[in-house]
């Protein structure tokens, strides 16, 4: 048995990095407007162009087939699309796939929770970048703030393995509640994670004086807290620690100061079934046309090696080719 598992093909770029998750975006659509995140208008993909269910659920077994395992699911905002429960339980029934989990503004999540638990999703991550609630609303453009924290204990009562913020730090926005952030951890258990403000934003305000690096991110909690660095899992984007007298945990994510490309086992699918090898890269790889012209399975694994083989080597190298990211294509379409 262990030789037939070793011998499964896998998905290897040019650099020897191997495709293990699967971020998968299925809808560009969101009912926030995160102001870091939406351009003013967005151009939406039309829907005709965003794949069905079963599209997606035959992309995923191939890919399974490759030993991609793990599987996060990401919008737009994912719950805004109708029975995502339905595509969850699909998806949790492959045979390969050993995990899946969903990135989420949260404002669904208070009816949604137990549903989506059921159908088999293991994980949640919340999208709170603010504990105040004006701040946050203005952020976001939707008065939301109490629906999400609602919506986070929601998807603790149901039991989930993992429950995770995800905390984009902004200069200027709210790097004055790293501490507030910090001691939520602390004192409620939650596993926080500092994100390093990436230039994916539609309104294009992103510059490098907006990040607050994770260096000073650190320096800042280490000021009230004492915290012991975690052993980082290969392929991880975070830098994890621990408190060395509290519960909860946090994870710093340097995309851009130290973006950990050399390990990187992620692959991006949008909703319109585009692969993305890379998100700081332009490039990517339609699959949605071979799917809808018919094309056969062994045509769409051959063509998403070939994609992959042309996955960019990293940040730091597309910084150096460029003076700047500003070209990449907003989160709202990746997805993170
Ligand atoms: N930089 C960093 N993170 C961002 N996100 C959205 N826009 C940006 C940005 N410009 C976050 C979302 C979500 C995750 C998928 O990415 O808030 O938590
Ligand atoms: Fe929606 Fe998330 Fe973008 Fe905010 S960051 S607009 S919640 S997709």
């Amino acid at each position: 048995m262990a030789a037939i598992e070793n011998s499964k093909p896998h998905l290897v770029d040019s650099y020897g990095r191997v495709g293990r998750k699967l971020r998968l975006s299925v809808t560009d659509k969101c009912n926030f407007r995160c102001n870091f995140c939406m351009p003013e208008t967005p151009e939406w993909i039309p829907n005709a162009n965003v794949l069905s269910f079963e599209e997606i659920v035959q992309l995923v077994r191939i890919l399974s087939d490759f030993g991609v395992d793990r599987v996060r699911l990401s919008g737009g905002e994912p719950l805004v699309r109708r029975d995502i429960e339905n595509l969850v339980g699909m998806i949790s029934r492959l045979e390969g796939i050993k995990k899946i989990g969903m990135t989420t503004n949260g404002f669904f999540l208070k009816e949604k929770a137990k549903a989506l638990r059921a159908s088999g999703l293991q994980s949640v991550t919340v999208s709170l970048h603010s504990l105040r609630r004006d701040r946050f609303s203005t952020v976001t453009s939707v008065d939301s703030h109490s629906r999400v924290l609602e919506g986070i204990k929601a998807a603790k009562d149901a039991g989930y393995d993992s429950v995770k913020l995800n905390c984009v730090i902004i200069r200027g926005y709210n790097d004055d509640e790293i501490l507030d952030f910090a001691s939520l951890a602390y004192n409620e258990g939650y596993n926080v994670r500092f994100i390093e403000y990436m230039p994916f934003d539609g309104r294009r305000n992103w510059g490098m004086g907006k990040v607050v690096s994770g260096e000073e991110m650190l320096s800042i909690i280490r000021s009230r807290f004492q915290i012991v660095p975690l052993e980082r899992e290969k392929g991880s984007t975070a830098l994890n620690f621990k408190f060395a007298d509290g519960e909860g945990e946090f994870g710093i994510i340097t995309s851009i100061t130290r973006p950990f490309c050399s390990d990187c086992d992620r692959l991006r699918l949008t909703a319109d079934g585009k692969l993305v090898p890379c998100l700081f890269d332009n490039h990517e790889y339609d699959l949605s046309k071979l799917l809808r012209g018919g094309a056969s399975d062994e045509e769409i694994s051959e063509f998403l090696r070939a994609s992959v083989r042309l996955k960019a080597p990293g940040v730091e190298s597309l910084l150096k080719a460029s003076t700047s990211l500003k070209h990449v294509r907003p989160m709202y379409v990746t997805g993170g």
